[in-house]
């Protein structure tokens, strides 16, 4: 299966059985293109490359060497359980660099988004070629390519994407399992491996992490408040059963403060955005009502347990006239 096109006769992942078939044909082929050499997957934590991950690690084992990169700006408790499920559950051979300093270096003073997005591609690609460089002897690099990159791959996607590796990059061949399904079909596979559905079933989440919803130029403080305050939004939402209901929720923190009053006293602090669209394909998007006592709830709790937060905002903007992500 080399091709980059589907073929009309393959058939729909819909099933348990279909994706363990799909499994055990992969299986093989992976087994035959790489024989007893090193494979290497940029392993970010979300659906498309975690899956190639357990599929890799079913197939070839300690073959496969996984590097996942924390940027810094992973949303609360990602990496750990990239760690706890790839080294701990699944016995990968996972390498883990935290290169936040290296980042919100180099972020420092940047505000406006494009350069943000470019700082984060850029030095993505540059720390996983320093990683590459230390380890012997890899022939593959693995990618989570999966359909409709290969059909968008001069759209939206590609432009937006952080994981691109450059193009001179030697490799004897790529190894890319998932590149002619679809989503759903890649989460089938997921479940079918074994993932939990915390990873299977996650929602979308931009490559450049939460370096685009700390609006302007991140700084660490705002940008604490930030992963506190779209944690709060996930557990609550998760307890109001809205998780899987709710297509993307996220908040947002502005690079302005507002008043507040505490002990009498008058504060600059920031205001909390929380942002939930509902979506069939990230084109279209409209806003769901949310019940009233779960908005009050994340409001309460976000006020108490966040540090410097003095305000929560729900935007009620539909797609288009305004995009998903904040910038
Ligand atoms: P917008 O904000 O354009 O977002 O309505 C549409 C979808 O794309 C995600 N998004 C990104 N994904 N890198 C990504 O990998 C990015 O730079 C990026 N910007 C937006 C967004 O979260 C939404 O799901």
């Amino acid at each position: 299966m080399n091709s980059n096109v589907r073929p009309e006769t393959m058939e729909r992942i819909t099933t348990p059985a279909l994706a363990e078939a799909f499994i055990a044909e992969q299986v093989a082929l992976v087994r035959e293109q790489v024989g007893n050499k090193k494979v290497l997957l940029a392993l970010s934590g979300g659906v498309d490359s975690s899956v190639v991950a357990a599929l890799l690690i079913k197939a070839i084992g300690k073959q496969l060497v996984c590097v996942h990169v924390n940027h810094g700006l992973m949303r609360k408790g990602e990496s750990e359980q990239v760690i706890e499920i790839f080294r701990n559950q699944l016995d990968a051979n996972l390498i883990y660099i935290d290169a936040t300093d290296r980042f919100l270096d180099k972020l420092v003073g940047v505000a406006e988004p494009e350069k943000k997005r470019k700082i984060i591609g850029e030095e993505f690609v540059r720390v996983f070629e320093e990683e590459k460089a230390k380890i012997e002897g890899i022939s593959f690099l693995a990618q989570g390519t999966i359909y409709p990159d290969i059909l968008e791959s001069d759209g939206v996607k590609a432009h937006h994407n952080v994981g691109g590796l450059p193009e001179d990059f030697e490799f004897e061949g790529l190894v890319e399992p998932v590149k002619l399904l679809y989503k759903d079909e890649v989460r089938e596979v997921g479940r079918a491996l074994g993932l939990p559905s915390g990873m299977v079933d996650r929602q979308p989440f931009p490559g450049p992490g939460l370096g685009v919803r700390c609006l302007g130029a991140i700084t660490r403080n705002r940008l604490h408040a930030l992963r506190e305050s779209d944690a709060i939004l996930r557990e609550e939402f998760d307890n109001a059963g809205l998780t899987g209901k709710v297509w993307q929720f996220f908040t947002v923190v502005p690079d302005f403060t507002s008043t507040g009053v505490k002990d009498g006293k008058r504060l600059d602090y920031w205001p909390v955005i929380i942002r939930a669209v509902n979506t069939v394909d990230a084109m279209v998007c409209t806003v769901p009502e949310i019940d009233w006592a779960v908005l009050k709830k994340i409001t309460d709790r976000i006020l108490n347990e966040v540090d410097g937060v003095c305000r929560v905002c729900f935007d009620m903007s539909p797609k288009p006239i305004a995009t998903i992500e904040w910038e």
